[in-house]
């Protein structure tokens, strides 16, 4: 008969230990034992046993075609790849409050509500009412992003049910904010439950076309004595639920909190176990949510999806350009509008500087939405190629409406917004600006130049600062803020 227990192995070393240690005997390191579950059955004989027919030729293997569900948003299915692939497992992580159940909810609504007006759901999404973003009292649902990828979706079974497990809140919790959301349809069914095993059970019995589960740090399974959410709980916990996707091919949302060191339940213990995971990144200042994929086994990373939280919960943006742009105020020194790409699509975001004296000695250089080394580093090479003295000024760098810009493109609208901000010179109207700085001022290439400037084109710019225009900072900042090219 197999017998389940459970053990203590350390993750440095592989020691294993019958009981908890707060220190590894064998290596020394703190913290790294993880309480593991064992069993007994005799792993030799089944191997012995294993069967040939079991092995296939990989060209023999038939290529399909995965159909894809619709989670009701164009930008949640644009990061997921197209959509909800069947049998994936999808972490969504972010920090508490940021909209992970919310979103999720909404997506749930949306797909079990499916049944009920199908001839709707497939429309295009401009004509499905209150999802869209409407900033200023424009639609822009119609324009789309350049480059946005099709929806390749296709109708799922009309019969669509979502299974929504709440470790977290009760269901009369998840009830309030549904009501907030919009109408709740019939196959949506809430179940407040943290044992993995009953989830599961639950899950087989009712089908769903979605298993959500909220969050994976509620969770626990009898067979480990830890608590809900230590190491050990989350991988056993998330290795129940994997095998439970693979094996009914119900696609699986779970639901991870990031901790304060900016890792999901510890080590990276789920990233690798699941097939995609998304971050949702925003801050409590802003409304403006970015769904971003760092990891996709069916699709594209580094996707991103932008929403809007409202006070009827997410609504997406399909022209985020327009939204980052939207406060924009025109021939003021020290902001430039760069032409940027995240993922596959452009974005056009504003950069925002603002310089004024160093008060007590050390100048103060601070930055947001942008790395603040290559920060740094475009001020050292401003201050020497392009002979702007920069040394007693306080510098203060951001990007306007929360975005986050990570590669080196930001570069040159970072340089343009801090000489226009010292200099107190703006740049010409409709000019944007993208490039990266090299060390000795030089300007480099960077990737999807035409993609950059044809959402630029798209929002009315006329006028580009870029490196196959300009060789170095200095020509780049004696055009656009000099106005002249000598
Ligand atoms: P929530 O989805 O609970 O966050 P998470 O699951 O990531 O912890 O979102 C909570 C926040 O969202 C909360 O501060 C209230 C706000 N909110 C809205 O602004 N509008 C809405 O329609 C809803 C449902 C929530
Ligand atoms: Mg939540």
């Amino acid at each position: 008969m197999p017998k389940n227990y459970s053990e203590y192995i350390c993750q440095q070393c592989g020691y294993k230990s019958a009981s908890f240690l707060g220190k590894c005997p064998n290596c020394g390191e703190w913290n790294s034992l993880v309480e593991t579950s064992v069993s007994t059955s005799d792993k030799k004989l089944e191997t012995r046993n294993l069967k040939l027919e079991e092995l296939v030729k990989l060209s023999e293997v038939k290529s399909q075609s995965m159909p894809r569900i619709s989670s009701g948003f164009d930008e949640f299915n644009r990061v997921l790849g197209g959509g909800i692939v069947p049998g994936s497992i999808v972490l969504i992580s972010g920090d508490p409050g940021i909209g992970k159940s919310t979103l999720l909810l909404q997506a749930a609504m949306e797909i079990a509500g499916f049944a009920r007006g199908p001839a709707s759901r497939f429309h295009p999404a401009s004509t499905r009412s209150g999802l869209k973003s409407n900033v200023g009292g424009q639609e822009y649902a119609e324009l789309r992003a350049v480059g946005s990828p099709p929806t390749t979706v296709t109708p799922h079974k009309t019969d669509s049910s979502v299974l929504y497990v709440t470790g977290e809140e009760s269901a009369h919790q998840v009830k309030i904010r549904a009501d907030r959301i919009g109408k709740i349809p019939d196959n949506l069914f809430i179940l407040p439950s943290t044992d993995v095993d009953v989830i599961v059970g639950v899950s087989e019995k009712v089908k769903p076309t979605l298993l959500i589960v909220d969050s994976i740090q509620t969770l626990t399974c009898d067979r480990l004595a830890g608590s809900a959410g230590s190491v050990g709980q989350v991988r056993e916990c998330s290795q129940v639920l994997q095998a439970h996707a693979k094996k009914s091919h119900t696609p699986i949302f779970i639901v991870g909190h990031v901790t304060k060191e900016g890792n999901i339940a510890g080590p990276k213990v789920l990233e690798h176990l699941v097939d995609a995971v998304l971050n949702l990144e925003g801050d409590n200042m802003h409304s403006y949510r970015i769904l971003r994929s760092t990891k996709n086994r069916f699709g594209s990373t580094f996707e991103v999806g932008v929403f809007e939280m409202s006070d009827r919960g997410m609504l997406e943006v399909s022209n985020p350009s327009q939204i980052f742009l939207a406060q924009r105020i025109e021939k003021r020194a020290g902001s430039v509008v760069a032409s940027t790409i995240t993922g596959e699509r452009p974005i056009l975001a504003e950069v925002q500087a603002l310089t004024t004296s160093t008060i007590f000695g050390i100048p103060v250089r601070r930055t947001a939405g942008l790395d603040p080394s290559r920060v740094q580093i475009v001020i050292a090479a401003l201050s020497k190629a392009a002979n702007i003295p920069l040394g007693n000024l306080d510098i203060y760098v951001n990007v306007a409406g929360g975005l986050k810009i990570g590669e080196p493109a930001a570069d040159l609208p970072v340089a343009l917004a801090i000489a226009s901000a010292a200099l107190d010179r703006p740049l010409p109207e409709g000019t944007c600006a993208f490039g990266e700085v090299g060390l000795l001022g030089e300007l480099r290439p960077v990737s999807n130049i035409k993609g950059r400037i044809n959402e630029a084109k798209r929002l009315g710019f006329t006028q580009f600062i870029s490196p196959d225009r300009f060789k170095t900072l200095e020509e780049a900042i004696s055009y656009s803020i000099h106005g002249s090219q000598d």
